[in-house]
């Protein structure tokens, strides 16, 4: 029987013919022992090299769909009939649809138009010319710790060792890496606090006491935990800086209770007001605090690049805990970006981002107040990439969201941040990636709509 094949444009056309082959001998329409037509007739009529249908036959022979002759050709298999075929097997994968919004005010994203792409691609040209294809260390690039170090102690006033900070590959990934270390202690959370942090600790199964957040930052806990999790510069979500005597407090704490804190300095260079919040582990002389920085916002997030500074008193049991490990965040990267930084570029693309971010976090700040009224509290706006605002009665996070998407804005929700007391009264709002025409367009599109709601 003769096989029609059609050929696009699409796709490769060996694999096109390789398809078409298989299936035709899936469904049986080419019978067992049946002769494929020759290499040659097969080129000719679909206009292609022999070479191409001889690549679908070699494909269709190595995977058992057919056999060769020697001078003879090409025969199909026989194939088992109790070997049920299904559609299934070789579904191709839809794309998926994602929601389309005109304006994005998704937390957790930058703006990657003001990377600095060109001299970035340079270093890269110059590291892939050197780089002997190894792998860094799982501590991470030494001239990478270095400079991680020095920036940590100039910027943030942390002094540490080189050989304190560890490379990882993203804060979820560090996490993980940490409580693992911890033996899986029984852990406290800021509620409302980070939501990915979250994730990790119930994909690890462990015991986590969620710790309220009040006007001074996440209070002392009662609850037995020996490791905490905190956001003290800025806590996410509601933005409250943590007091220093509620520093004083938890370092205390967790002396008297032999537990460790976890620091999460995420977004701690976007300081627009005043001077920028010292680090807690600045004030750790018992080694107590583990502090966790990021280039996801100062860089880019695409890059997955973090880092953990260990206390010089656990740094020997972490490598012996770590001796198997290989790094996870390519050399490449990370020495890219060690030259980034020795070059001195690192403090000036920050000190630019501040600049751009503050016009935004601005831009934003006033067409909220001019559009939306005093019924709306606008919260948390000295520090980061984000705010919140808090809506009227009537007005509730889920219809506030929908609203919203229906004119193409999207914003986010702050409830799953909550682990006991869930409000639905506040949404939260990113400002790193819309420009600020994007902002100004994206409030009056949610205010008008909102206001629409609020008077019907
Ligand atoms: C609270 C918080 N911690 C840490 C991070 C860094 O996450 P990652 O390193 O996975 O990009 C973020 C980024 O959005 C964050 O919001």
């Amino acid at each position: 029987m003769e096989l029609q094949i059609l050929l696009s444009d699409h796709k490769t056309k060996y694999k096109q013919i390789y398809e078409q082959i298989q299936k035709a001998i899936l469904d049986r329409k080419l019978p067992a022992h049946a002769k494929l037509s020759a290499k040659r007739r097969l080129a000719e009529q679909l206009n292609v090299s022999i070479m191409t249908v001889q690549m679908a036959y070699e494909q269709l022979q190595g995977e058992g769909y057919c056999y060769s002759v020697e001078r003879k050709g090409y025969f199909v298999s026989e194939i088992q009939d109790e070997w049920h075929y299904s559609e299934n097997d070789t579904a191709t994968f839809e794309k998926r649809v994602q929601d389309e919004y005109l304006i994005n005010f998704k937390n957790g994203q930058v703006d990657a138009s003001a990377f600095p792409y060109k001299h970035w691609n340079r270093l890269y040209r110059k590291e892939l010319s050197e780089s002997n294809g190894s792998n860094a260390p799982w501590q991470g690039e030494y001239s990478f710790r270095v400079q991680i170090a020095q920036y940590l102690q100039q910027a943030r006033g942390l002094a540490c060792q080189p050989e304190q900070v560890y490379v990882f590959s993203g804060f979820q990934q560090q996490l993980l890496n940490v409580c693992l270390f911890f033996n899986r202690r029984a852990i406290g959370t800021e509620d409302p606090g980070f939501i990915r942090a979250k994730s990790v600790f119930e994909q690890l199964q462990l015991s986590c006491h969620p710790i309220s957040v009040d006007e001074e930052g996440c209070r002392v806990p009662n609850e037995p935990v020996k490791l905490l999790y905190l956001t003290p510069a800025h806590q996410y979500p509601t933005g409250t800086i943590m007091s220093i005597a509620r520093r004083a407090e938890l370092l205390n704490w967790a002396d008297k209770e032999d537990a460790h804190i976890i620091e999460d300095d995420y977004d701690s260079e976007f300081r627009y007001k005043g001077a920028p919040i010292p680090t807690l582990s600045h004030l750790d002389s018992k080694d107590r605090v583990l502090y966790f920085g990021t280039f996801s916002k100062t860089l880019l997030p695409s890059l997955r690049i973090s880092y953990l500074v260990m206390p010089a008193s656990l740094q020997q049991d972490f490598e012996k805990f770590n001796t198997y490990q290989k790094s996870t965040v390519s050399r490449i990267d990370q020495r890219v970006a060690a030259n980034f930084m020795e070059e001195g570029n690192y403090t000036s693309h920050i000190a630019k981002m501040r600049t751009l971010y503050r016009g935004k976090r601005n831009c934003l700040i006033e067409s909220l107040s001019n559009h939306l009224g005093e019924q709306f509290e606008i919260i948390g706006g000295t520090a980061g990439l984000h705010i919140t605002v808090t809506l009227p009665e009537g007005l509730n996070e889920s219809k506030a969201i929908e609203l919203a998407k229906a004119r193409g804005v999207e914003i986010d929700a702050v409830s799953p941040m909550y682990l006991l007391h869930k409000p639905n009264h506040q949404v939260m709002l990113g400002y790193g990636a819309p420009t600020m025409q994007e902002i100004q367009r994206g409030v009056h599109l949610i205010a008008n709509v909102w206001q629409d709601y609020l008077s019907n």
